[in-house]
């Protein structure tokens, strides 16, 4: 790594970042600057920038990241129902442009020749912050010491120890947390057939334990962004940290799934997602009064391939921002307030209303005043289902 001289390092103030601290400055001779970057994960910055000095990194910077991350990246994946596999609301993915794109401009702050980040070679969020990162600007060199070093899980903790870097005791996970979701990977999470143990979780109760009374949340959507929260406008930010509060003590938004990685390997993740998957399942529902049939069936389609390309690190590729124009101008009509039942890990859907709603009383009520004129149904069936008994007369033949 002769051809680095300074590096801006993405830093968590953990054990894996702080020896890539000390490696890249004791093996390599470069200097550091670390970057922390506040998505709303619970820590104590104050403690993470006394950690980097003490460490000999040159400067520390924190960014307050919150209003960003909500605006620009949440925002957009609850526009696009964001699931990956049907399960994943990528709060972890969808950090990673953030954090690629505050390296790279302080890397141009600096003067830097190159950014690293403490991504292991084994999964998506190297790819993310890569991608992004050469994207936004080709001359930067990357440097991901956890994936080039040739340490094991021992061997780095006895470096650590060396370097006086403290290692604290519940390293067996790997977590990633920000204000839409928490992931928790590694141990004995790794045996897909084990029910993950109860003390991984943090911001979620056991749904056993959960309240025995159900909760009502209404949430507020103006052009497919969450505004309020039981009639109060909010800000984005502080909507979510209510409703992971509220959701989390009724157990909801636990999810364990097994996830297809873009290098390959399938991957048991666990997740605690309470304000993403209720604002999901909320979002996807006022989709469907407002939206109508046809751009219900196909939108999906869009928002599937959004869901991937996040997912797979090509945040930059021109293709988002065509998928996103698509999104955004059916957003324009998903505005009005959802009602939901929070239970025992369940967000379950129990009212919507908007006033671009396609839903038409007068046509779907079974009393007798409805308008729709049931006679009519008799040819439409004819001419709708005529292709199929054209060609299943034909086969029977
Ligand atoms: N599997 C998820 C993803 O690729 C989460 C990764 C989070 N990282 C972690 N260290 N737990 O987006």
């Amino acid at each position: 790594m002769k051809d680095v001289e300074k590096v801006v390092l993405a830093y968590s103030g953990g054990l894996d970042t702080s020896v890539c601290v000390k490696w890249l400055e004791e093996k390599n001779n470069v200097t550091v600057v670390t970057v922390i970057i506040d998505v709303g994960q619970p820590k104590d910055f104050k403690a993470v920038e006394e950690r980097a000095y003490s460490l000999g990194v040159e400067k520390h910077y924190q960014i307050d990241g919150k209003q960003e991350f909500f605006d620009s990246y949440i925002t957009p994946a609850i526009k696009a129902n964001a699931l990956y596999q049907g399960k994943y609301p990528l709060d972890a993915a969808l950090s990673r442009p953030l954090i690629a794109t505050k390296l790279v401009e302080i890397a141009k702050e600096e003067d830097a020749d190159a950014v690293a980040h403490g991504c292991t070679g084994k999964g998506n969020d190297q790819v993310r912050i890569d991608i992004c990162t050469t994207a936004l600007n080709p001359k930067l060199k990357i440097v991901a010491p956890v994936r080039e070093w040739d340490l094991d899980r021992p061997a780095e903790i006895e470096y650590a120890k060396k370097h006086g870097i403290p290692v604290d005791a519940h390293s067996v996970y790997s977590i990633d947390e920000n204000m839409f979701g928490r992931s928790i990977e590694c141990g004995i999470l790794e045996y897909p057939e084990e029910e993950p143990p109860e003390d991984i979780f943090k911001l979620t109760t056991d749904p056993t334990k959960a309240p025995d009374e159900p909760e009502y949340v209404t949430i507020g959507f103006e052009k497919g962004v969450p505004v309020s929260l039981n009639d109060q406008k909010m800000n984005g930010v502080e909507l979510i940290r209510k409703l992971n509060v509220i959701g989390g003590r009724h157990g909801v938004g636990r999810i364990d799934h097994i996830e297809d990685r873009l290098v390959g390997i399938k991957s048991r993740e666990i997740y605690e997602c309470p304000s993403a998957m209720i604002l999901l399942e909320a979002h996807a529902d006022l989709e469907k009064m407002v939206l109508t049939r046809h751009e219900n069936y196909f939108k999906p389609i869009i928002d599937q391939k959004w869901t991937e390309l996040v997912y797979t690190g090509l945040w930059m590729d021109p293709l988002k921002d065509d998928l996103d124009a698509f999104i955004n101008n059916t957003q324009d009509r998903v505005t009005g307030a959802v009602k939901l039942k929070l239970y025992k890990g369940n967000q379950i859907v129990v009212g919507r209303t908007s006033p671009n709603s396609l839903y038409d009383y007068d046509l779907a009520t079974y009393e007798e005043i409805s308008t729709f004129d049931q006679k009519k149904s008799v040819n439409f069936i004819q001419l709708w289902g005529l292709p199929t008994v054209v060609a299943r007369n034909k086969k029977m033949k």
